[in-house]
């Protein structure tokens, strides 16, 4: 990212970031030892660079919240009776959670209803839910490997 990019991309992702409710996510780890506010930050940089990257014109501001809110279901899923079967069902509860605590657009909404295709078959409705599917795979499994290898990547 040149530095204007990076001033953009935190001129929409601070705001939030600082928000006391989004750092509830600290509380959970995701991957590995990645908590889930580390992903979803690690989600929201890598989207915004795939966009910057390919000249893709996007929505920056509600696809960087997007990816930001995305796992926003404030839970360890790690202990949950229906663990295997939190995949399927986490998107809808962060989309719940986030549109109890924060004004979300439709982009922001799709987002995170949908980053999870195709495993759930909620189509993605924007390019912007394109990206952050994409991007969130890519983190996933960095995030994963990184627990075996004992160091940290794809930290935002
Ligand atoms: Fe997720
Ligand atoms: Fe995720």
């Amino acid at each position: 990212m040149t530095k204007e990019q990076l001033r953009e991309y935190e001129s929409y992702l601070n705001p939030l970031l600082e928000d006391k409710k989004v750092q509830q996510m600290t509380k959970y780890i995701q991957h590995g030892n990645t908590t889930c506010l580390e992903h979803c930050q690690a989600v929201a940089r890598r989207s915004a660079e795939i966009a910057y990257k390919y000249n893709i014109q996007v929505d920056m501001k509600s696809m960087v919240r997007g990816a930001l809110l995305h796992d926003y279901f404030l839970y360890d899923w790690h202990h949950q009776k229906l663990g295997n079967l939190h995949g399927f069902y986490h998107p809808g509860i962060a989309l719940r959670n986030a549109m109890r605590d924060f004004e979300l657009n439709e982009i922001e909404r799709d987002v995170i209803r949908k980053h999870m295709f195709p495993l759930t078959l909620y189509l993605p409705k924007y390019k912007e839910t394109v990206l952050v599917c994409l991007a969130d795979k890519d983190c996933t499994i960095r995030e994963f490997f990184a627990s075996f290898f004992k160091k940290a990547v794809c930290k935002a």
